[in-house]
């Protein structure tokens, strides 16, 4: 594809960049310290750029780094059009921006409308204004239910365990389908509307490629709020997810992103939304030609690694609308890394299933390293709001979302610089012994490292022909067999069987996750991408 270069369409191609663009996510709490207080920040990011050019992705998306009290990992915001002082300064966005941009790379941000943090101001001034005023109208405020109003208006789960409503001084509650620290915003009210536009058009205006946007199947609710039928949270249609006045919502939000000159960096604007499903009908909408222009299929971040689920998971979502305005995913900030689900082996052959696919990638940070969730994390140190208000049920997201090794040794393996005089603050979710193994360092140095193997992909994704948008087409639908062909002269085949797989003919293997047998077959959790 065109990345690297300044044109806004794919070489030659007519299409969108993001249409086969491989997006990198950066989580920069755990990305790189700059300044040594145990914290990633942007000017952490803007110094490893340079790393990220070498990779070779076309855009970068920023989950947040807005004002937060992070009590959800700044999915709490409480300023949605500044930084907070511990990531940095509205100018050092700025800086990652123009620094991006000279290496190719376009930035994403990350738009959470659903809910805010309940340090934002506004949300402050409806608590002090108390029952019936205009500022709780920005949220969703009501009475309780029972004689006392003691019992929550209704029975619907918070997503992190325990009820979506907290009561307040004057009797009232509101809705938080997350944390009590993150209030839902009342869609229903048109100033909630204007101000997200406003809060686009910011980010737009500073030269951003696109948004990605937080539980784009939330954000309305059922305007009686109405009692679900279960209280297991869950991602079915129901009275608090996948409202049809989304559509609507998504349409004048596309028109916004239109509205913003194609013909030059960093041409047609995007954004993704992040959609749990549990359907393709439940989907299909989300898909419509006026809607968003992307939302990510989590098919291989549900899939077991198991051939035929995963041939049927593809096939449906290409029939849907192509991998290009659904983009493929095997991890993120969100779910156990693939290294732990899958297996270490089966992680390399999913990266190159992953890239081989029609349509546009995104890569976890730490997924080109192969890094395993860090599964023991003490209690004390743990962060995710989830274990909280589960009281340990559930273990939560921490352990893929601890700080990168960059140096395979030294205080925090190269995640804080040390090179400020002072020693630097402990990351703030403890790094596990062994990490160093997997820093960028070490594996620069292993030519049969995961860095080494997605640095190739990434390569010859660019320089093939056959990877991008186009089609693909099954050659072998034999019990643990992924292989399918892309034109012009490429192959791509897996094995996720034990009995070792013979290779379709073909002239060279351009790139292997893993050793072959001597004879050339193909073994287990094994995966090659071939020249034919
Ligand atoms: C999805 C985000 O990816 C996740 O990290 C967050 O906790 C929830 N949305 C709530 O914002």
């Amino acid at each position: 594809m065109s990345s690297h270069d300044d044109s806004y369409l794919s070489a030659g191609t007519g299409r969108p960049w993001w249409a086969d663009a491989v997006v990198y996510q950066v989580y920069p709490r755990s990305f790189a310290d700059s300044d040594g207080d145990g914290t990633g920040d942007l000017n952490g990011l803007r110094e490893r750029l340079p790393y990220l050019a070498s990779l070779g992705v076309d855009a970068i998306w920023l989950t947040p780094f807005y004002p937060s009290p992070l009590v959800d990992g700044g999915y709490d915001v409480s300023d949605y059009t500044d930084v907070d002082p511990r990531f940095g300064t509205l100018g050092g966005f700025d800086a990652i921006v123009a620094t991006a941009r000279k290496h190719g790379i376009r930035v994403i941000v990350d738009l959470v409308p659903n809910h805010c943090s309940s340090e934002h101001p506004l949300f402050k001034q409806a608590l002090a204004a108390g029952p019936g005023s205009a500022e709780r109208e920005m949220f969703i405020f009501r009475e309780g239910r029972g004689p006392d109003g003691a019992k929550p208006p209704n029975n619907w789960p918070s997503n992190f365990g325990g009820s979506a409503w907290t009561r307040v001084s004057d009797g009232q509650w509101y809705l938080h389908l997350f944390d009590s620290g993150q209030p839902d915003w009342n869609w229903r009210n048109p100033k909630v509307a204007a101000m997200f536009e406003d809060i686009i058009r910011f980010w737009l205006d500073r030269g951003v490629a696109g948004l990605r946007v937080d539980v784009a199947h939330g954000i309305f609710k059922d305007p009686d709020l109405a009692d679900a039928p279960t209280t297991v949270r869950s991602v079915v249609p129901s009275g608090y997810y996948h409202r049809p006045e989304t559509r609507e919502l998504y349409r004048t939000w596309r028109a916004i992103l239109d509205s913003y000159p194609a013909d030059v960096f960093p041409g047609p604007r995007t954004a993704v939304g992040e959609v749990w499903y549990d359907t393709y009908d439940t989907l299909r909408p989300y898909l419509a030609p006026d809607g968003l222009p992307q939302v990510f299929n989590f098919e291989l971040v549900t899939a077991e690694w198991d051939a035929a689920g995963i041939r049927a998971a593809i096939d449906a979502t290409l029939s849907l609308s192509g991998g290009s305005r659904a983009p493929w995913v095997i991890g993120n900030h969100d779910v156990v890394r693939p290294v732990t689900r899958w297996g270490s082996d089966a992680a390399r052959a999913a990266a190159l299933l992953l890239l081989a696919l029609p349509g546009s990638a995104y890569i976890y940070q730490g997924e080109e390293l192969g890094l395993p969730e860090v599964l023991d994390i003490p209690d004390a140190a743990r962060q995710d709001p989830a274990f909280r208000r589960t009281k340990g049920k559930i273990r939560g997201r921490d352990g893929c979302r601890v700080p990168l090794p960059w140096e395979s040794g030294g205080a925090s393996f190269g995640f804080s610089r040390t090179d400020r005089g002072d020693s630097p603050a402990a990351p703030w979710l403890p790094q596990p012994a062994g990490w160093g193994e997997f820093s960028v360092e070490t594996e620069l140095e292993d030519l049969d490292s995961f860095l080494r193997m997605y640095q190739t992909a990434l390569r010859l994704r660019r320089e093939h022909p056959a990877l991008g948008a186009g089609a693909m087409r099954w050659l072998n639908t034999a019990g643990g067999a992924l292989v399918f062909a892309r034109d012009p002269g490429f192959v791509f085949a897996a094995n996720l069987a034990a009995a070792p797989l013979r290779l379709p003919p073909h002239q060279e293997v351009i790139l292997a996750s893993g050793p072959l047998r001597e004879n050339g077959s193909l073994p287990r959790d094994t995966a090659v991408w071939l020249q034919v």
